[in-house]
């Protein structure tokens, strides 16, 4: 279907309505959607809307560094989690009031755009790694462009929270379950997320889910064990107000070496 057709009218409308009751419920700026909500970034949502795998979005759940997050609503109501990676950041809008209209300029706009979507098309594929080797992540559903929609962590009431801001009921638990997601990754897939952390982990009915994979990279990455050993890092210095004391050093040769790992709870 040619893109003209997503031009059309009515989903337009329909879209700028859904924007104006953001701005309504919660107070979201007018630059922050205008931001989010570029052309081409409004042609993907509609292609989902046409294609039925989202109804409207919600309300949005976070906006980050490069992306913003939205829950969104299937025509069946099943909620889903729209990760929308802004193309326009407000520098870069500064500059291309410069430059656009000129030929000479016409590649910044495309590569950028092109860089975009190959980073939410890499965020797809990695959570489909993790899908197939069983480590908890949200399912992928589908990607256009610089718009992902994936399953939606959390309950009618509010998303997933992060790690960090949950009182655990377990801490052993969680730990376990987190070193046994970084081996499996490495040792079945090949894979680092390069980016693990507690701000990168929902806790959902007492389980960790990851998230934020558009970093993560695979073995032949000549970093990928500098990263590994961050994501080692980061993980085991949370838990350490947990009382939860591993040997960094030792969970990374364990893990490059694919030797299973002990539990926590049986060590002195
Ligand atoms: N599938 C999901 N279900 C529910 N909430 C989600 C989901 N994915 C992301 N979120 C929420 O949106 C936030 C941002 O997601 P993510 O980390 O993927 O994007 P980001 O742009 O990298 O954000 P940041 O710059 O804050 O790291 C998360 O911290 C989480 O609260
Ligand atoms: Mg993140």
């Amino acid at each position: 279907m040619s893109s003209e057709k997503f031009l059309d009218e009515k989903w337009i409308k329909k879209i700028d309505r859904e924007t104006q009751h953001l701005i309504d419920r919660i107070g979201v700026d007018r630059k922050t959607l205008d931001e989010v909500f570029d052309k081409s970034t409004l042609l993907s949502i509609g292609k989902l809307i046409s294609d039925r795998l989202i109804d409207y979005l919600d309300f949005p759940i976070s906006t980050g560094k490069e992306a913003n997050i939205f829950r969104g609503m299937t025509p069946n109501k099943k909620l889903v989690a729209v990760k929308i990676y802004r193309i326009s950041t407000s520098t870069f809008k500064n500059i291309s009031k410069y430059i656009e209209g000129d030929p000479r300029f016409r590649y910044i706009d495309r590569s950028r755009r092109e860089i975009i979507y190959e980073w939410a098309k890499k965020e797809f594929k990695n959570l489909e790694i993790l899908k197939n080797i069983n480590v908890r992540a949200p399912t992928p559903i589908k990607r256009i462009n610089n718009v992902l929609v994936m399953e939606y962590i959390g309950d009618t009431e509010k998303p997933a929270p992060l790690l960090k801001d949950v009182q655990l009921k377990d801490p052993k638990k969680i730990f376990n379950t987190l070193i046994t997601f970084i081996s499996t990754m490495y040792k079945k897939a090949g894979f680092v997320h390069a980016d693990l952390s507690e701000y990168n982990i929902l806790i959902h009915n007492n389980k960790p889910y990851i998230i934020d994979l558009s970093q993560g990279v695979l073995l032949e990455h000549p970093l990928s064990h500098e990263f590994l050993k961050r994501d080692i890092h980061n993980i085991t210095r949370y838990f350490k107000k947990f009382n939860i004391k591993k040997d960094e050093k030792k969970l990374f040769q364990q893990i490059i070496q694919k030797k299973d790992i002990e539990d926590v709870n049986q060590q002195k």
